[in-house]
This record gives C-alpha cells, sequence and structure tokens, in this order.
C-alpha cells in the first residue's frame, strides 16, 4: 500500500483508533489533516509525526459544528489541493444507561456528535471528491450499531444510523471512484493507552482479546488503499469473533 501523494483528514485523531491511523497513514506516506476537540492529547502524537517525511496540519475543532468543519475543510484544500481519503472517527461513546435514564439532552448531544458529526465532514469533502473522481470514505462505527447494546441505546442507534449512510451513499457515489464503506470494531483496548498494538484479555469475543488500536488502523487504511478498489457499502465487523450480539 501506498498513500504518497494523497492526503487523508482523520477526525478524533488524538487517542485511540484515529491516532493509530494517523501513524499507520504516515508511515505509508499519506499526508494529513487531523482534527480533535482536544489539542492537548494530539501533542505526542504530533512529536512522533515528526519522523516522517509528510506535510501535517492539526486543526482543533468540534465535528457537530457544521461552521467549523467547513473552515478546516477550506483550509486544508487550500494547503494541499485535495483530500483522498475521509475517516469519520470520532464519536462519543461513553455513554450508559437504561433507555428511560437517557435525557432528551443526551440522545441531541450524541445525535449531533456520532450522526451530524460525520454527514458535515462528507458534505464538506465529498464536492472535491467528485471533481477528482477519487474518494475513500471510512466510517467507524461499532458492532453495537449492528447488534444494538443494552444501556446503549443512544449509541447503537446513532452508529446504525452511520451504517446505513455508508450503504446508501456508496450506492450514489461507487461509479465516481468514491468508495464508502465503515469498520464496526467490537471491543477496543482503552484509548488512553498509547501503546497502539495493546490488547487486553475480554470475554466479549472468542479470541478472548480485546482489539488493538492499530489492528482496526490496518483494516481502515486497506479500504482506504487502491488494493480494495472493488469494495464499497460494506459494514465490515473487527471484532474477533463477537460472542455477545
Ligand atoms: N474503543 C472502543 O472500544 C470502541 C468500540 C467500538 C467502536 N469504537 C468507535 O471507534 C471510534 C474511536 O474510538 P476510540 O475509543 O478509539 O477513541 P475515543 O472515543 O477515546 O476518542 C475519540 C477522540 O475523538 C475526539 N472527539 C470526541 N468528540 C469530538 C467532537 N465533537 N469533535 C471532534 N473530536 C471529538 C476526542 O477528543 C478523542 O480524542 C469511535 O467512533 C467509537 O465509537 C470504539
Amino acid at each position: 500500500m501506498d498513500f504518497k501523494n494523497r492526503t487523508a483528514f482523520v477526525t478524533g485523531a488524538s487517542v485511540g483508533i484515529g491516532r493509530a491511523t494517523a501513524l499507520k497513514f504516515a508511515g505509508l506516506g499519506a499526508n494529513l489533516v487531523l482534527m480533535d476537540l482536544n489539542r492537548e492529547n494530539a501533542e505526542s502524537l504530533l512529536d512522533e509525526l515528526k519522523n516522517y517525511d509528510i506535510d501535517v496540519m492539526f486543526a482543533q475543532g468540534d465535528i457537530s459544528d457544521e461552521e467549523c468543519i467547513n473552515k478546516i475543510v477550506k483550509e486544508a484544500l487550500e494547503r494541499f489541493g485535495r483530500i483522498d481519503i475521509l475517516v469519520n472517527n470520532a464519536a462519543l461513546w461513553r455513554s450508559f444507561g437504561d433507555f428511560l435514564e437517557i435525557s432528551v439532552e443526551t440522545w441531541k448531544r450524541i445525535i449531533d456528535v456520532n450522526i451530524m458529526g460525520t454527514v458535515y465532514p462528507i458534505r464538506a469533502i465529498l464536492p472535491s471528491m467528485l471533481e477528482n473522481n477519487y474518494g475513500r470514505i471510512i466510517n467507524v462505527t461499532s458492532v453495537a450499531g449492528v447488534y444494538g447494546n443494552a444501556k446503549m441505546v443512544h449509541y447503537s442507534t446513532t452508529k446504525g444510523a452511520i451504517n446505513t449512510l455508508t450503504k446508501a451513499l456508496a450506492k450514489e457515489v461507487s461509479d465516481k471512484n468514491i468508495l464508502v464503506n465503515s469498520i464496526c470494531p467490537g471491543s477496543v483496548s482503552p484509548s488512553d493507552n498509547f501503546d497502539v498494538n495493546y490488547t487486553q484479555p475480554s470475554e466479549l469475543s472468542f479470541m478472548g482479546r480485546t482489539g488493538s488500536d492499530m489492528e482496526n488502523a490496518n483494516l481502515i487504511a486497506f479500504l482506504a488503499s487502491d488494493e480494495a478498489s472493488y469494495i464499497a457499502g460494506q459494514n465490515i465487523q473487527i471484532d474477533g469473533c463477537r460472542k455477545k450480539q
């Protein structure tokens, strides 16, 4: 896989799967546009990325703010000329409770971040992908959006919505060489652990362990590559053979 002369835009890049994805792309030669609400957590990543011969732009911002996304995308297009790959990774997921305990405010916030925070970057970047007749869009969802997780009805709903968005949008743009897919991780190791290969025991998978951030990044990179040129509209589970659905 070779991403030289390609530019990848990754949301939620400061930690976890987003951070591993940035490192994976950097190793394969892609220029990077990284965005996150949290700049402080990105500092060590930005230091590490200095070891690569690539151009990196970091933008602090909120994916649920359309104006902010449009501004960052405009700046990125001015600087890099094109965005080839969009990884919609940032989301809210640490929110648990019985259905009736989840407030309407919490529902609205999670819908804004997880659904509209995926829609806004696509709306901002897709026109230039259409002009270039090239694009890869990878949405990071969850097995919760496939099976539905108890105590996470709101989160599951948003991830299911993005899995459906993925399939529907792929049908509109696949013939323009814009391939849209989602990856649906099972349990992933804690995103505040900066070892991208770290895993820990988990009873939720037949493999008996969580997935690492880099295992997820590897799948994202494959879907973003030219090697994955006949894959579109798919929700691909990466879950170590999940036990409980
Ligand atoms: N970690 C898991 O076990 C797991 C499992 C299944 C799916 N996922 C999905 O993987 C993705 C990444 O999760 P993770 O656990 O690696 O990282 P994380 O959730 O710990 O961190 C995500 C990053 O996104 C940023 N972010 C959050 N809200 C944002 C916003 N409104 N605007 C911009 N940035 C924002 C955070 O600051 C953080 O740096 C998410 O979409 C999550 O739903 C994670």
